[in-house]
């Protein structure tokens, strides 16, 4: 019986071209048992990194991951082993199925990895195959099936040691519309009590299925919330550097410094913004993460006010230059 999932406090950084991304940054998760959920969410926003992390193939740079009663950010060795063998199963969008083997041999070898008998792995592929529909197609190689057919191979291997939690990366990416029906609908089947199913995807059809949406990107920046009023400790942080962002800032009181976060550890000053300035206002307009981190200086306390960006050019009137200029990157990681 398995397993509630709970995220905690999670932080993902990557060094990149001499800058630090931080895809997850503080970042709480729940899902319960028999849940489908969905990571929707821009690309770039972090999905493959959240599943790859659920399925102990990356490590993240801190927090905590538990699935049931297993802490899968601290598992070494044999443990690790044990867990991507037995609790979790992945469906990768290319299907990495081997070409050399048919659909029923794909299931076995990795069955056999994962210790069972022979014979056991002979029925269970057996069996497994006539539920994803392909009992016809079972000694075929993956060249001879139908992208869709791969894919619920795919699936069907991901099911084969029966594991409580299943990660799927873009599952229907690669599928026209024909086949994406058939794949969706087995999906949906396998959220049943006892185990939990993560799909990423850019694809909206999937959205009637899940019971569970968890939207990656930051809110869209042209709709009105209440400001957001934010007292800060001398040296406090704000936002960090690579951090989803939504919101625009005033400076009410005191002085925020903006520092760009390099790879190394060391930081470069940008700017210091001052009460009446604004700053912030980059990745709100472009849908960016934030491209530098924005603390309160050491020296007293600040307050800053958050807004929309709706609602920051609503006060500020339509013409909302940027005070500060965009930190210049390398030309090659503007993509
Ligand atoms: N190995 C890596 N090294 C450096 N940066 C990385 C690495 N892997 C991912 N990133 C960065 O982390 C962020 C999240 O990447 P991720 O692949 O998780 O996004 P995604 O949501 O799966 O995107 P897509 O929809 O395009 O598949 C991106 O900014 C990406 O450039
Ligand atoms: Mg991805």
């Amino acid at each position: 019986m398995m397993p509630n999932i709970a995220i905690r406090d999670l932080t993902m950084e990557y060094s990149s071209g001499g800058y630090a991304v931080r895809p997850f940054h503080h970042f709480d998760l729940d899902l319960a048992t028999g849940d489908m959920a969905l990571l929707l969410g821009a690309s770039g926003c972090g999905k493959t990194t959240l599943l790859s992390m659920l399925a102990s193939l990356l490590t993240p740079t801190s927090g905590s991951i538990r699935v049931g009663d297993t802490e899968v950010t601290g598992l070494k060795g044999a443990a690790l082993a044990e867990y991507r063998r037995r609790t979790v199963g992945v469906v990768f969008q290319a299907f990495n199925l081997i070409p050399s083997l048919t659909a029923q041999e794909n299931i076995t070898v990795a069955m056999r990895y994962a210790g069972a008998d022979k014979k056991t792995a002979k029925r269970r592929s057996a069996e497994l195959l006539e539920m994803v529909g392909l009992e016809e197609r079972m000694h075929h190689r993956p060249r001879q099936l139908s992208g869709g057919q791969q894919q619920r191979v795919s699936i069907a291997r991901a099911l084969a040691m029966d594991p409580p939690l299943i990660v799927a990366d873009e599952p229907t990416a690669s599928l026209d519309y024909m086949q994406v029906d058939g794949v969706l609908r087995l999906l949906r089947e396998l959220a049943a009590p006892g185990r939990v199913v993560v799909i990423a995807t850019h694809d909206e059809r999937l959205l009637p299925l899940a019971d569970r949406v968890v939207e990656l990107t930051p809110r869209p920046a042209d709709e009105h919330r209440a400001p957001e009023r934010v007292e800060l400790q001398p040296g406090q942080v704000l936002f960090r550097q690579g951090d989803a962002g939504d919101l625009v800032y005033e400076v009410d009181a005191g002085r925020i410094e903006i520092v760009q976060e390099m790879a190394d550890g060391t930081e470069e000053p940008l700017a210091t913004i001052e009460s009446g300035n604004y700053f912030g206002e980059l990745a709100p307009m472009f849908g960016l993460r934030r491209s530098a981190t924005a603390r309160a200086v050491t020296d007293g306390p600040v307050v800053v006010t958050g807004y929309t960006l709706r609602d920051f050019r609503a006060r500020r009137g339509a013409n909302t230059p940027t005070m500060h200029t965009p930190p210049t990157r390398p030309a090659d990681e503007s993509a």
